[in-house]
């Protein structure tokens, strides 16, 4: 089977440095949401001593993402979960830092998922959930992913898929407080929300 994230990998290590510069959150426990073959998530282990939970309701994704870890040789502490995000298997107060790219658009209950999130997230953690590229990754690249899979799908409307004011409209409805919305390039729609607990 041909890898579905391919095309990204450049981007991964450039949104791991983004998630780093921002939260300077490199000790604890940080929950990969819907990690899919575990790319974000590794290039953030490699740059911490996180220790890390690659968690995805599908199995087979979770196995490549498995292998994928298994390859880098990191010294983190790392565990590969299959779960559903609107049901978490954690206790509250749980995560240091939880990431979760471009998954958020496939859950079936999107507000049941956002508070599972904030409900396992620690007093004083992050959570940076959403999609996009990250605002470190150069404007031609940006240009030429955006045109591609499942960014192009993406772009024209996928179920599921929020920005700018309807993502503004979605936090409102989950009830969480202190959150706010991130664009990777300033001045274009928000892609990403950042709930700090
Ligand atoms: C487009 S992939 C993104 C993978 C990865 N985060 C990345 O950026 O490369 C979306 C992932 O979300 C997972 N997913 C979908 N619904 C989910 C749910 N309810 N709970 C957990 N994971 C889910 C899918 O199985 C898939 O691996």
């Amino acid at each position: 089977m041909t890898n579905p994230f391919v095309h990204l990998l450049p981007v991964y290590p450039m949104i791991a440095k983004q998630i780093l510069d921002d939260y300077k959150i490199t000790d604890g426990k940080c929950l990969d949401i819907g990690t899919g073959y575990g790319y974000l998530g590794l290039e953030l282990a490699k740059i911490t001593n996180l220790e890390m939970y690659f968690v995805d309701i599908n199995p087979e994704v979770l196995d490549k993402a498995e292998k994928n870890v298994a390859e880098c040789r990191l010294d983190n502490i790392v565990h590969f979960l299959e779960a559903d995000v609107c049901s978490l298997p954690f206790e509250d107060n749980f995560a240091d830092l939880i990431i979760s790219r471009g998954s958020l658009w496939f859950w079936k209950d999107q507000i049941k998922g956002m508070q599972e999130i904030n409900r396992v997230l620690k007093k004083g953690g992050v959570a940076f959930v959403g999609g996009g590229l990250g605002r470190y990754t150069p404007d031609s690249m940006r240009k030429r992913l955006q045109g591609m899979g499942r960014m192009a799908q993406i772009k024209k409307g996928e179920k599921g898929f929020m920005n700018g004011k309807k993502l503004q409209e979605f936090v409102d409805k989950t009830g969480i407080t202190n959150c706010q919305l991130i664009a990777d390039v300033k001045g274009q729609p928000a892609t990403w929300i950042e709930i700090r607990k």
